[in-house]
């Protein structure tokens, strides 16, 4: 393939996206699982063609117990290792005790200091050394997320490759896949909440309400993102 990935894979198969990814970077590339069903879809499929890409999840001290649940699942599953990256203790200590525990109430840039600590910091960890690191996003999930491509330069860690080989998929194919594969999912989808983070950042939705809603819901939709993936939470 030539050096710009960016064209040659723009409406390639997820398998095909993943199978690149493998063959070009091996351990040096890294899939990031939130273990929403986006995610577990994504390691289900990397197992197959992927096989040598390391999973990591960014453990930010908040998530809720579903989410370890399907976690745990997941390991046991597959019997792959789940590469938790958690927060440095002094700066959560510190947070914590200057500011409360639910200090990301009060003002976008409170809630940008938690994530900044809880996930920037660790993710920047992940992916020290890495060529590139591979997502669950997809287009559909929120005005801030419909220019998403399968291949792109992530400015933040230092202009690795992101790739995201389920930017086109739907809600409705990546249940098809999720149920055709029996996979394991968390266990809040079933109760309203399509989209997962931190269990005091999280709420489940009303029906027909947009599928991220229920995320930093006292926020307006166009700062709905939390810095990993950089479309206007920064
Ligand atoms: S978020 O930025 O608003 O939290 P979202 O929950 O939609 O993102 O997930 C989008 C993608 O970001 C996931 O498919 C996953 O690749 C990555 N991601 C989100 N949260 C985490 C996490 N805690 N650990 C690892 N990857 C994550
Ligand atoms: Fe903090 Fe909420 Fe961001 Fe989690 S989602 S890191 S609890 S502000």
């Amino acid at each position: 393939m030539s050096a710009a990935p960016h064209e040659a894979l723009a409406g390639a198969t997820a398998d095909e996206v993943l199978a690149w990814a493998d063959r070009t970077f091996g351990k040096s590339a890294a899939i990031a699982s939130s273990f929403g069903v986006e995610d577990v879809v994504l390691i289900d499929l990397a197992q197959r063609h992927a096989p040598r890409l390391p999973i990591f999840t960014l453990d930010t001290g908040r998530l809720p117990p579903e989410t370890y649940d399907v976690m745990e699942e997941v390991r046991r599953r597959y019997g792959v290792a789940i590469l938790a990256y958690a927060p440095e203790r002094a700066a959560v200590e510190e947070l914590e005790r200057t500011k409360g525990f639910f200090s990301f109430r009060r003002s976008i840039d409170e809630r940008r200091e938690c994530c900044g600590l809880r996930k920037l910091e660790p993710l920047r960890r992940a992916l020290l050394g890495k060529s590139a690191w591979v997502t669950g996003l997809r287009r559909e999930q929120s005005v801030t997320r419909t220019g998403v491509e399968v291949v792109e330069t992530d400015a933040a860690p230092g202009g690795i490759l992101k790739l995201n080989p389920l930017a086109a998929w739907s809600e409705a194919d990546v249940w098809r896949y999720a149920r055709e594969h029996a996979l394991p999912v968390n266990a809040l989808h079933a109760r309203g909440y399509p989209s997962i983070g931190c269990a005091p950042c999280t709420r489940a939705v009303a029906p027909g309400e947009d599928v991220r809603a229920g995320r930093w819901w006292w926020e307006s939709p166009e700062h709905k993102e939390c810095g990993l993936h950089g479309r206007g939470g920064r």
